[in-house]
């Protein structure tokens, strides 16, 4: 295409895309998304069979591997992971060093650059075993370090892993334990985690995902190429819709001002958040699982007041002609946050949250990459708008 020119010095002929709207970066196996059928695969399985079905560290082990794992396979996987959970005790410190009021996931991003000085191997990428030794720790380690920052903002001590309990119910335990022995979790908000964590799990080429690959493509260690990925995720467009949808649904304060919020963002004032994708034009599927996993936190937890308010604006927008001609429907932030406020998060951890799971998607693409012969450094081309042969002007004279 260089060769193709339209006028002399032009460069050749380029696509001119920002953000990679309509140019594939890369060729992949491991999720497929139809935006306006409504349909999320992970390695060809529907993620309505996974979240009805699966856990999450199964799913992880689907997404890096390819295929659900035997009974064997499985208990070997979680078994490893689990084995890697803790974290070294300098990394601990490290966390420790952090200000009281340091938002955790500048906490988790800076933790997970820094746990690539404590595996010197990881950066040999190409042998197979240390990858799949990284990918296990990394997986083990992200709530851990999730759980650490948390614990951080709240003036607590750390706690350690309890690797008898599942992968949900040790970080809830990481997260909530006081005193008592053991911590408990309710299976039902245990399981509503699980689910969370296999919606989230993967998402094709998302802007973490793009970033991973494109820092992955450098043949960096794998702990510098996601700490980019949670970097990308770190910013509102990508990791913070479900913190505006609260922020939303608390400015709105009662169900008697849905209809006049809702005329508001018809005016074009502002946007529903949660609702409507720059992919799915149908239906989120996340979405509609989400919202079951909802009911059966509110079930312990007690309903959230805002939930009303969110179910209400949802019915008036279903039914509008504005939100229907435009294809809008909730997507999966629309009752992500209201479930993780039911569970005590504050908003700070939303992203957090996201992060601990879409680290085994990013890991499996991250590996696809690698082993990709027609991956090259991301170094995309640029169309120059700037001066050319200025002539340098010593300070003095200028
Ligand atoms: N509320 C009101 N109107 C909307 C909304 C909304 N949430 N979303 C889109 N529209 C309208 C636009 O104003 C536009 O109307 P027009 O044709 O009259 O100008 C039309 O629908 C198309 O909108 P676009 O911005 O072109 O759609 P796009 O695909 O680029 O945007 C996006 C997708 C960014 C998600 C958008 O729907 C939005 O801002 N939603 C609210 C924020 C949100 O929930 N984000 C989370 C996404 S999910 C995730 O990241 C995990």
């Amino acid at each position: 295409l260089k060769q193709i020119s339209a006028a002399e010095g032009d460069g050749g002929l380029a696509t001119y895309d920002p953000g990679f709207v309509n140019t594939a970066s890369t060729r992949s196996s491991v999720t497929f998304i139809d935006g306006d059928k409504g349909i999320l695969e992970y390695r060809g399985y529907p993620i309505e069979q996974l979240a009805e079905q699966s856990n999450y560290l199964e799913v992880a082990y689907l997404l890096v591997n390819g295929k659900l794992p035997n009974k064997a396979e499985y208990e070997g996987w979680a078994h490893d992971v689990t084995y890697h959970t803790f974290v070294h005790e300098n990394l601990k410190t490290f966390m420790q060093g952090f200000r009281y009021d340091a938002h955790p996931m500048g906490m988790l991003l800076a933790s997970v650059g820094a746990l690539s000085t404590f595996y010197p191997e990881s950066r040999d990428i190409f042998d197979e075993e240390s990858r799949a030794l990284q990918i296990r720790r990394m997986i083990a380690k992200m709530p851990t370090l999730g759980a650490f920052a948390f614990r951080h903002a709240q003036g607590k001590p750390y706690v350690y892993p309890d690797n008898e309990l599942s992968y949900a119910a040790n970080f809830l335990s990481m997260l909530f334990k006081m005193s008592e022995p053991k911590y408990a979790a309710d299976d039902r908000l245990v399981r509503a985690l699980e689910i969370l964590f296999i919606l989230h799990a993967d998402h094709e080429q998302n802007a973490s995902t793009n970033a991973v690959r494109a820092i992955g493509s450098t043949q960096v260690d794998p702990y510098s190429a996601v700490t980019g990925g949670i970097a990308a995720l770190y910013g509102p467009l990508h990791g913070g819709a479900n913190e505006a949808v609260l922020k939303m649904l608390r400015r709105i304060g009662t169900v008697e001002n849905v209809p006049s919020f809702i005329e508001g963002v018809k005016a074009g004032e502002e946007r529903l958040m949660g609702f409507g994708h720059r992919v799915y034009k149908n239906y989120d599927p996340r979405a509609k699982i989400i919202k079951k996993a909802a009911d059966d936190v509110f079930e312990v937890t007690g309903i959230n007041p805002l939930l009303k308010i969110a179910v209400e604006l949802e019915k008036i927008a279903l039914e509008d002609e504005y939100f229907v001609s435009r294809k809008l429907y909730p997507n999966v932030d629309f009752y992500s946050g209201l479930i993780y406020e039911a569970l005590q998060f504050p908003p700070e951890m939303f992203t957090v949250l996201f992060a601990i799971p879409r680290t085994s998607g990013w890991l499996a693409q991250w590996a696809e990459s690698l082993g990709d012969s027609d991956q090259k450094i991301a170094r995309p081309k640029q169309i120059y708008t700037g001066q050319r042969g200025v002539q340098y002007v010593p300070m003095g004279d200028r």
